[in-house]
């Protein structure tokens, strides 16, 4: 079966749906990117219209080395809920302790990588590898769940090998072994981004499990998001390429607004987008890895070419955002308004280099499990989130 675009086919992007007891309320979900998936984008993502949203892969390796770069990707603010933080690794306990952490850190829910086909991830027994490896798999999603009362989401691709359907067998057992959830990009990891992505498989996996699947790959468009949505039964679509640089693919799938944006609305988000990653990441290291999504932001026709050409040799991103503001002047009042309604920055968990918790304050303390568990009960204490099903008392 293939996920035929319909005009009949009409499946409210804007409905709700669950994940335990974790209410997911459009459903559209961000995608876990390397590289991509920095706080600013997984903000930027919910203003839009995502229900959910991802980090990137984090290391549990580097969570348990304590690794400083490893730990700065378990910020969490309070306007991206809900929130999944991705982990990858291949020993149970160390999952287990990354998971901690992570849920520690403030995530809503702590997913797991059996995806990645990168070699530098797979030559360690992570990623994608371990759906050629079941017994494996289940240990590490049981000592997840095991170790975390938030649920816990496994994502991953069809298999190793073009062709194979090792996702419809590992499936069952890891929804047996604690999955709350799956998400399947059905391409194998051979075939890296290539080709097409398979959502007949996807169809198969909904069938042959009792939790809700999210289906991943190549989903652009509101009407490839009810199409897929509609042939696999799948409860939401995941979005990934399709958001670089272009919230607005968001907003059209989730409500149907095909207004393209302004160019002052796109520099205002690019403006944006580099000051909050800049506070994220710092200059040194923002600077580089911002380069890339000028060229997103900025095409599609929406400025000319060699404007993009321009930013990227420019030697700070405070030249960059002062060259978007001259030629986009109106994007000031909008920047203005979006960083007003931006949460105030005290209230994030930081993670300081040897696992401390520090937010905006200057006291570093050590991320013990009695510290985790102290600052859980502290959370419990001070009450869900407003956006979370048990403060309405359901
Ligand atoms: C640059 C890039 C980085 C990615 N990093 C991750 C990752 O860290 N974890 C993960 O599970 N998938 C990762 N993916 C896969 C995406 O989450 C998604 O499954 C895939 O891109 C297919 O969706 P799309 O067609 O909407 O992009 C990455 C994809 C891209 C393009």
């Amino acid at each position: 079966m293939t996920a035929t675009i319909s005009r009949s086919v009409q499946v409210n992007l804007r409905e709700s749906w669950w994940i335990r007891d974790i209410e997911i309320p459009t459903r559209v979900v961000l995608a876990p990117m390397a590289g991509v998936s920095v706080q600013a984008f997984r903000r930027q993502g919910r203003r839009y219209g995502a229900g959910l949203v991802c980090s990137e892969m984090v290391s549990c390796a580097g969570l348990e080395h304590r690794n400083e770069r490893t730990l700065g990707f378990l910020r969490v603010a309070s306007d991206e809920h809900p929130l999944a933080i991705q982990i990858f690794g291949s020993e149970p306990g160390v999952m287990a302790e990354a998971a901690r952490m992570v849920a520690a850190a403030g995530a809503d829910l702590v997913d797991i990588n059996f995806g990645c086909p990168v070699r530098k991830v797979t030559k360690t027994g992570a990623g994608a590898t371990l759906l050629e490896d079941p017994d494996r798999a289940c240990a590490i999603v049981e000592a997840v769940a095991t170790a975390v009362d938030v649920p816990v989401s496994v994502k991953m691709r069809r298999g190793l090998e073009n062709g194979s359907r090792a996702c419809l067998d590992v499936g069952p057992r890891l929804v047996e072994a604690g999955a709350a959830t799956l998400t399947l990009h059905p391409r194998s990891a051979r075939q890296m981004y290539t080709g097409e992505a398979d959502h007949a498989l996807t169809a198969e996996l909904v069938s042959r499990v009792d939790v809700p699947v999210i289906a991943s790959g190549d989903v652009t468009s509101r009407a490839k998001a009810q199409a897929v949505l509609a042939t696999s039964g799948a409860a939401a679509v995941m979005v990934g390429r399709g958001a670089q640089g272009n919230p607005w693919a968001l907003r059209e799938m989730v409500d149907g607004d095909r207004a393209e944006p302004s160019r002052e609305e796109v520099a205002a988000e690019l403006i944006l987008f580099i000051r909050e990653t800049v506070r994220e990441l710092g200059e040194r290291r923002a600077s580089g890895f911002l380069k890339k999504f000028y060229g997103w932001y900025l095409g599609r026709g929406r400025f000319p070419r060699p404007f993009k050409q321009e930013l990227v040799q420019l030697d700070s991103t405070e030249d960059v955002v002062t060259r978007l503001f001259a030629a986009a002047p109106g994007a000031a009042e909008i920047v203005e308004r979006l960083e007003a309604e931006l949460p105030d920055p005290a209230d994030e968990i930081l993670l300081d280099g040897r696992g401390g918790r520090t937010g905006q304050s200057p006291v570093r303390r050590r991320f013990t499990r009695a510290t985790c568990a102290a600052e859980s009960r502290q959370a419990r204490a001070a009450g869900p989130e407003p956006w979370h099903p048990r403060s309405a008392g359901t």
